[in-house]
């Protein structure tokens, strides 16, 4: 049997050659208008731009990088006890999640954790799926990681509101169309700390470090070190695929567009597919995922409709969607308890 080889080729490449120009948004920026064309043309385009002087200091982007590796490098035992509960918070070993099922033959090379918008177990919210408190590695284990957790949760969510005027100025909306409180008044945003081994990739025999995939709320504002892996597919229809690599850029947000989106702009704006691949290196991201709350109805917006142009989806309950792409894409909880036991 001829042996198939991994590890060569652009796929794995450490320093891809070639990369798409992307657009910078300057969140500093006076200039509105530019803002608006920059970010409306990256929308239209590949649904990817980065986000420069997003206000969050170099510091707390450090801090949040350093804690990240301090978690990810404690024993099994220790992060098994904050695994993931029904709420979707907490740690996920690797293969927890598989996000493209079709084209994988396990779960994602990656682990993870998620941290949600914190609400108290006796707060009325706390009965649906996904508000609940946070769950918290041992401050004693690791001393300030909740308070560098909370303040960079916090922040995020100004920046990812600072987005989204500028996306409601682009689809000709009110600058605070996504400021309502069902959006991101009170939105299930999550943070999302994520530590990719050092083992490569190899497409070709369905290994990932995370599969093909769009995200499901409104953006994502990613961070990552400077490790590459993150790949775009630009058009999602055409076939075959066309992947290129997305250069990290320090200090910046790389911001890349959720299914909400694509369902409100009735696909003027698609969500972006992207996927990572592991180069060998070991590489260290955070995803802040922008969704809006449970109870949000997504429909199709006044200015993407026309006689002609007519609703292309159905108008969808925000936390039925989610919960269905969980469902979908994680490991069932029930599968750990039976190894605890
Ligand atoms: C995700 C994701 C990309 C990365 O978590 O949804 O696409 O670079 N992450 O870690
Ligand atoms: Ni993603």
């Amino acid at each position: 049997m001829e042996k198939k080889q991994s590890g060569t080729g652009t796929d794995t490449d450490s320093v891809p050659k070639k990369v798409p120009f992307l657009n910078r948004i300057d969140l500093s920026s006076p200039d509105i208008h530019q803002s608006v064309s920059l970010l409306k043309q990256a929308c239209l385009d590949s649904g990817i731009f980065y986000v420069i002087n997003h206000g969050i200091s170099e510091e707390l982007m450090e801090e949040v990088f350093e804690q990240n590796k301090k978690f990810f490098g404690l024993p099994l035992s220790e992060k098994m006890k904050v695994l993931r509960n029904e709420k979707h918070r907490g740690y996920t070993p690797l293969f927890d999640e598989i996000l493209d099922p079709d084209n994988q033959v396990h779960g994602d090379l990656k682990e993870g954790y998620y941290i949600g918008v914190e609400v108290p177990e006796d707060d009325p919210k706390a009965e649906k799926p996904f508000y609940a408190p946070n769950v918290w590695p041992s401050d004693d284990i690791l001393p300030g990681w909740r308070h560098t957790m909370e303040k960079y949760h916090l922040e995020a969510l100004e920046v990812a509101r600072a987005i989204a005027r500028i996306i409601a100025l682009a689809l000709d909306l009110e600058a605070d169309f996504f400021d309502k409180q069902e959006i991101l008044g009170q939105p299930l945003a999550f943070l999302r700390l994520l530590k990719y081994p050092g083992q490569i990739s190899d497409p070709s025999n369905g290994l990932y470090g995370a599969g093909a995939h769009t995200d499901y709320g409104l953006i994502t504002l990613l961070a990552t070190d400077d490790v590459y892996g993150l790949q775009i597919c630009k058009d999602k229809y055409a076939q075959p695929q066309v992947w290129e690599f997305i250069a990290p850029l320090k200090g910046a947000f790389i911001v890349n567009l959720g299914d909400m989106l694509e369902r409100w702009s009735n696909c003027l704006f698609k969500s972006t597919l992207h996927r990572v691949l592991g180069n060998g290196q070991e590489r260290y991201s955070i995803a802040y995922f922008v969704e809006p709350s449970y109870d949000c109805l997504v429909e199709c917006l006044p200015t993407c409709k026309s006689a002609k142009n007519p609703p292309k989806f159905p108008p969808v309950m925000y936390g039925d969607y989610l919960g269905q792409r969980y469902k979908d894409t994680h490991i069932d909880l029930n599968v750990y308890n039976k190894l605890q036991s």
